[in-house]
């Protein structure tokens, strides 16, 4: 883990246009100001997808058809916020079910879980840390019909390729009558992507700018957070929010774990973020080349957000 952690920092501040992964602002910290971000007014993604579980409970339920005890698995549970009202209507209605959030972060599954058990005590949940997949494979054993979650747009942080071979993946390990409930982000008028990424705040700088705190902490660099500012730009054709950090001068920063020097010049970029967006037909592509078929796209009143429902084809 650690070893990989290095490897990619290291190939990804080595190439010509440099880059670093945004699977890798999530350290303790980096979770922390993901939770101040979904609190910002700006950030519609949320309360979208809040309100679709919300106010639409009842219908994604039915949609289901799932006859006898089931399992709803979340891949990458998170805070589990959003999904509380999804369980909540399960539990109210005394619909066996069994939860079993996943996550890479022990962290965040103890909060979850110690937060579940206070609120729905009558729930039947099965944290789990570790790699979805493994996960996916057992489960996908034994006979219980699943329902898998993979809400909050995480779908939008790979790029077309990478989020087919993902989806290909979930089909793979998935039962035939098992159900996808996918959470995406929507294509709108551009200013308003814009301002989610762009908060006038500067918490998504913070967010981005935590990468560089991290290399400092676990690889012994010295960056010099306060000459690295934050630059991020919406592409209303192709749907792609991108996220970079910018040297504010030339500079060199010494990685001492690694033993390297990196050189930036004057306004280099270092690509860290890939936030898409997509329309539903665009969807709906992505759903048939990844052998699924929609059911349903449960949308919020201002057709921002779409949770939408898909089923493992034969
Ligand atoms: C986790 N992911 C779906 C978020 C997004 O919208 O791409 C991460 C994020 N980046 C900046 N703001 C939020």
């Amino acid at each position: 883990m650690e070893n990989t952690f290095e490897k990619d920092i290291l190939e990804g501040l080595k190439a010509k246009n440099k880059y670093l992964s945004s699977k890798y602002f999530y350290d303790d910290n980096g979770s922390r100001i993901f939770q101040e971000i979904m609190q910002m007014p700006e950030y519609y993604l949320t309360d979208s997808e809040f309100e679709i579980l919300s106010l639409q409970a009842k219908q994604i339920v039915e949609a289901l058809e799932f006859e006898q005890p089931f399992n709803i698995i979340e891949l990458g549970a998170g805070d589990g916020f959003k999904t509380f009202k999804l369980l909540e209507y399960l539990v109210n209605k005394d619909i066996p079910f069994n939860y079993v959030p996943i996550d890479i972060s022990q962290e965040a599954i103890t909060l979850l879980s110690e937060k579940l058990k206070e609120r729905l005590p009558k729930l039947s949940i099965q944290p789990k840390v570790g790699d979805y997949f493994e996960i996916l494979r057992e489960t996908s054993e034994h006979k219980t019909p699943s329902l898998l979650l993979f809400l909050g747009s995480n779908i939008g942080n790979y790029s077309e390729e990478k989020a087919r071979k993902l989806l290909r993946l979930f089909n793979d390990n998935m039962n035939i009558n098992d159900k996808l409930l996918i959470g995406i982000d929507l294509k709108k008028n551009p200013i308003i992507i814009h301002n989610a990424y762009y908060d006038k705040a500067g918490v998504t700088k913070r967010f981005n700018l935590n990468l560089l705190i991290r290399i400092n902490r676990e690889l012994g660099a010295d960056f010099k957070i306060d000459d690295f500012d934050f630059y991020c730009h919406y592409n209303p054709i192709n749907g792609e929010v991108k996220s970079y950090i910018v040297s504010l001068k030339a500079q060199t920063v010494y990685i001492k774990d690694l033993n390297t020097s990196i050189g930036f010049k004057q306004n280099e970029l270092i690509w860290t973020e890939l936030s898409k967006k997509y329309t539903l037909s665009e969807i709906e592509d992505l759903s048939e080349q990844t052998n699924f078929s929609i059911n349903k796209h449960f949308l919020d009143c201002k057709h921002y957000f779409t949770d939408s429902l898909w089923e493992k084809l034969a």
